[in-house]
């Protein structure tokens, strides 16, 4: 009964946490996006494009309001982006009407995409906000909606435990972070059938005593 219970719990939980990151990124839409108009590290949309051939097929997983998603459409990629934040999207086709952009969840990714369709996927600033048991699972299906050889690129923040913030464009909501260590994030990839071409930490240019972890890998099997 008690392990019942522990089961229910957790699954409450979990939805609980997705449920409040998605209100809040319903929430502060307008504010967020605006604070960030241009991309603090426009190189590492460069790695990643890099590594594409033209008109390659991109999935810009956490887009929020949009802008690499619209970069990434611009630069003729056939990119998608996806945000489980219904005002996050409405930002993001109002900005960018002829972009492709649907509302959906990470952990759902192979009910929405059931083939290995995608060539890249870029995920920028978002897995943090997941369970620590659910990162393995999104990584996992990265692994399925990517062809084989795809390039993958994951930035998310680096440290131990979780981590609360509150900002000026967050409407001073609490934000809740998942922070991963280096190593544990490249041993995670490796099991979910991930090589790692290129692996950097880098500090955060707004807040003190924060890192990311940026990496950059190919799928080299399925899982
Ligand atoms: C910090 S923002 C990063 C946005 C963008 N990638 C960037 O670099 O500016 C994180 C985004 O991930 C989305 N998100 C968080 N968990 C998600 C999930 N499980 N499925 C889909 N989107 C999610 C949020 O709604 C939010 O728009």
């Amino acid at each position: 009964m008690a392990k019942t219970m522990g089961i229910e719990y957790n699954i409450l939980i979990m939805n609980t946490l997705a449920k409040k990151t998605q209100g809040l990124y319903n929430a502060i839409a307008v504010p967020y996006n605006e604070a960030f108009p241009i991309h603090n590290h426009p190189e590492h949309r460069q790695f990643f494009i890099d590594r594409l051939r033209q008109g390659a097929r991109i999935l810009d997983a956490g887009c929020a309001g949009g802008r690499d998603t619209n970069f990434f459409s611009e630069k003729s990629f056939n990119a998608t982006g996806i945000d489980f934040s219904a005002g996050e999207i409405a930002y993001a086709k109002t900005k960018y009407p002829n972009v492709d952009f649907r509302e959906a969840d990470l952990l759902r990714l192979p009910e929405i995409f059931p083939r290995a369709e995608f060539d890249g996927v870029y995920t920028y600033a978002t897995l943090d906000h997941l369970r620590k048991r659910d990162i393995p699972r999104v990584v996992g299906n990265f692994n399925l909606i990517l062809k084989m050889n795809g390039v993958l690129l994951l930035c998310t923040r680096k440290g131990k435990g979780v981590l609360w913030t509150d900002d000026n464009y967050s409407l001073h909501k609490k934000r809740r972070f998942t922070l991963m260590e280096s190593d544990e994030l490249q041993q995670m990839l490796r099991r979910k059938g991930f090589d790692i071409d290129q692996f950097e930490t880098f500090p955060s240019l707004t807040r003190k005593n924060m890192e990311f972890n940026l990496a950059l890998c190919r799928k080299i099997k399925d899982i």
